[in-house]
């Protein structure tokens, strides 16, 4: 064990980490298969019966904290359908899910839209949105949020001019469409499934753990393995869910989760939590993501537990510039989703994600796929720009920045086509 890694033991040690833990501390890249007692896994039932809950708890106790269950009392009310939305194209519906089952309680508001041109019922992508359902589409039916909404000056991705006093005007709407191309979704025969994110966990200063599901267990904020934004947002994604497995419109099997960015985090974390979503969609999720916080490239724990701190678990500071000698990474997030298809989005000025952390996870991940007969990452190299590589585990870079763009989701319903819809 080398000199840095002896230090790390001794930290982990003095936090009073189990035993688990420091049984993983060994250098190089974590080997998924390998279990935190050394032996090593070959089949995939041991994968199932051993393994798999094993990293599960080490991510909740260590990174994004302890989620609770469904909650017994939550109640699901439609309380808009438009069979002709869209100009006819789509069927929108709203749902207030009410978290505790109290009309004055939590609330997330799910939008659908279902395509009226295919028979149903059909696969559908879920994702959260950052700006509210109303910023999706200018669709006037869309009810506007009730619930916080930034204003955050100089944003790149939408204009928020039309936000008064934290709350949306009718100007708000459609004002990011350029990120959902609802069109393309909906003539590929998807539903489109979206919720915001502040519904279900608030990701400002003010409010944090003070609104959403976090006023509902109060006293779990206490624990070091608290439940942070990210892992609630990821529990929101379940809870919708919940819903779509009560709509007969939609095939409740061929349910893919999207995320961009924090809310990609989200996305990953969701489809490792719950396998009842069929694929996961992770655009330019990076740290805390899809990277590899081993590489020490793009964005640090550091730098996600100070300027984030209501994202990950208190426990998840002990980590801070320990990044390259973490004992375990996130490429084991990802193959918590095997054998289930995941695509993994970069894209080439995205710095602080570290494109190249997050297609060596992709490609470290697909260990756990071949033990279940799949493909995964079809490459060992980086694709060239602009070049989707596609087995059960696909990935493409793009040139540009940080955003969510048409080519993206051209690949990603290319996919979802190919590796959930039709099989
Ligand atoms: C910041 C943060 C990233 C995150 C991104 C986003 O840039 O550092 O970790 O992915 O915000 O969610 O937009």
């Amino acid at each position: 064990m080398s000199i840095r890694r002896f230090l790390l033991v001794s930290v982990l040690c003095s936090a009073g980490l189990t035993g688990q833990v420091l049984a993983q501390v060994k250098s190089g890249l974590p080997d998924p298969l390998q279990r935190s007692n050394g032996a090593r896994i070959t089949t995939v039932a041991e994968w199932q019966r051993v393994r798999r809950p094993e990293l599960i708890e080490l991510f909740t106790s260590q990174v994004y904290g302890r989620s609770p269950e469904k909650p017994a009392a939550m109640t699901f009310h439609v309380f808009d359908t438009d069979p002709k939305a869209l100009g006819g194209k789509a069927t929108r519906k709203q749902v207030a899910i009410y978290v505790n089952g109290q009309t004055d309680g939590p609330r997330i508001d799910v939008l659908l839209y279902i395509p009226n041109r295919v028979q149903g019922p059909v696969p559908a992508i879920l994702g959260l949105n950052f700006w509210g359902n109303h910023s999706v589409t200018a669709d006037p039916g869309i009810r506007l949020t009730t619930s916080y909404l930034e204003k955050s000056k100089n944003n790149p991705y939408v204009n928020l001019d039309c936000v008064t006093d934290n709350r949306p005007t009718e100007a708000c709407r459609g004002i990011n469409t350029g990120q959902w191309p609802l069109d393309s979704i909906l003539d590929h025969g998807y539903a489109l499934v979206t919720a915001y994110r502040e519904d279900i966990a608030s990701d400002v200063p003010a409010t944090r753990f003070s609104t959403g599901v976090h006023t509902v267990y109060p006293d779990w904020q206490k624990r070091p393995d608290n439940f942070g934004t990210i892992a609630a947002w990821a529990w929101g994604l379940s809870r919708i869910m919940d819903y779509l497995q009560s709509d007969p419109a939609i095939n409740d099997k061929q349910v893919a989760v999207f995320g961009w960015s924090r809310l990609g985090k989200a996305a990953l974390w969701a489809g490792a939590t719950d396998e009842r979503f069929a694929a996961v969609l992770s655009n330019e999720s990076g740290a805390g993501g899809a990277k590899l916080f081993q590489r020490g490239k793009g964005e640090s724990i550091r730098r996600l537990c100070t300027v984030f701190p209501h994202w990950y678990s208190v426990n998840f500071r002990q980590y801070m510039d320990k990044d390259t000698l973490l004992p375990f990474d996130q490429h084991e997030v990802i193959a918590l989703l095997a054998p289930r298809p995941v695509y993994i989005a970069s894209a080439e000025q995205d710095i602080l994600a570290d494109p190249v952390g997050e297609f060596e996870s992709a490609k470290a991940a697909s260990t756990v796929y071949r033990l279940f007969g799949r493909e995964g990452l079809p490459v060992t190299k980086l694709p060239p720009l602009n070049t989707s590589v596609q087995g059960t585990i696909g990935y493409h870079i793009r040139p540009g920045g940080h955003d969510v763009t048409p080519l993206d989701w051209r690949y990603f319903l290319q996919f979802l086509d190919r590796q959930v819809r039709n099989k």
